[in-house]
């Protein structure tokens, strides 16, 4: 099986790189070799490149800088995988593309007012530019009929790049107190959870010879969108509290005693771009096409804070 990978520079696409190794040719490109703004170079990849398969983790993914440059964050999130896929769909190719929990508005309340889990067939609402932007991207993939599966992520962290877990440690080291947002629930994901178990799908639904039929119809198997978090819901502030507890333990990220965590609400840390209040996805749809339970978000969190040497490239 041949494999184009996108945006290998990422928290995901770097990961994938490593994971996918050993289920086919991988290509993987960087934006330098396919820029998802520039929609001939994509469709011209794909046509040398003729890939069985595309992984699509690039992504215009700053949040708050999307709020005032909707037109590029919609060409590279919303338009570009619409093009990927019609590419793939001419050539018989699929794409594993991934996507987020803003496409939903964060309002799901149950009977008692509680959250409860975003599920798949859930109504998505997004309520800033990039939820609309990757929201869009979802629906182009659908309608270009191109094998998809669609994998929705959620408060994605790594050992590099930037993100929240490395924002945390950094600023523990720095500072004795910390304020952090309690009232935003959701799945703090770990990069390499997402790649592994992208790299395991693969492996298992559409590479295994014990997967019944052509690959095609492996893929119809499991076509569609699913909800790809580590399970377990907590807050930043919670999320915040459980790195501290793992990387005091560690004594080696944290050169300092832990920072007392204060809880504040998402009104006292205003930024551009409007968060949901529940992101949590329910992972149920997720177990059924797996063969091991979804890792928690602590258990992630512990492998993650576990690989010292990745922190220290
Ligand atoms: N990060 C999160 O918390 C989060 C949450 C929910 C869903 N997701 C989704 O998960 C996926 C992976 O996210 P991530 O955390 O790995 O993101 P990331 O670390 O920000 O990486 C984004 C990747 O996309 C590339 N990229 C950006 N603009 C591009 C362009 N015009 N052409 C080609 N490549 C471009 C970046 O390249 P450069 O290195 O050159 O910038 C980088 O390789 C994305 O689909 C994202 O929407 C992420």
């Amino acid at each position: 099986m041949k494999i184009l990978l996108t945006g290998k520079t990422g928290q995901v696409g770097y990961e994938l790189e490593r994971s996918l190794q050993g289920l086919g040719e991988i290509i993987a490109v960087d934006r330098t070799q396919m820029d998802l703004s520039n929609l001939d170079q994509i469709r011209n990849v794909i046509r040398t490149v003729k890939p069985d398969l595309i992984v699509n983790p690039a992504a215009y993914t700053a949040v708050d800088k999307a709020e005032s440059e909707p037109e590029l964050a919609m060409l590279i999130n919303g338009i570009a995988p619409g093009v990927i896929a019609e590419e793939a769909k001419k050539i018989g190719a699929g794409i594993i593309h991934y996507s987020t929990d803003y496409v939903f508005d964060g309002g799901k309340r149950g009977a008692q007012g509680e959250f409860v889990p975003y599920t798949e067939e859930d109504v998505p609402n997004p309520i800033n530019v990039y939820g609309k932007t990757k929201l869009a991207g979802e629906q182009a993939i659908i309608a270009s009929g191109c094998p998809h599966l669609i994998l929705r992520t959620s408060w994605v962290y790594s050992t590099y790049g930037k993100n929240f877990l490395l924002t945390m440690l950094r600023l523990g080291n720095e500072r004795d107190e910390l304020k952090i947002v309690d009232d935003q629930w959701g799945s703090p994901t770990w990069s390499g959870w997402i790649a592994d178990t992208t790299a395991q799908l693969i492996k298992e639904k559409l590479v295994s010879s014990d997967a019944a039929g052509d690959r095609a119809e492996r893929f119809a198997a499991i076509n569609g969108i699913y909800n790809f978090v580590n399970s377990g819901y907590v807050t930043w502030c919670g999320f915040a509290r459980g790195i501290f507890a793992n990387a005091a333990l560690d004594g080696r990220l944290l050169k300092k005693s832990a920072p007392i965590v204060y809880s504040i609400s998402t009104l006292d840390y205003p930024v551009p771009a409007e968060r949901p209040l529940n992101s949590e996805l329910s992972t149920q749809k997720l177990q059924m096409i797996l063969n091991v339970p979804v890792s928690s978000w602590s258990e992630s969190l512990q492998e993650c804070l576990a690989r010292e040497s990745a922190f220290n490239k």
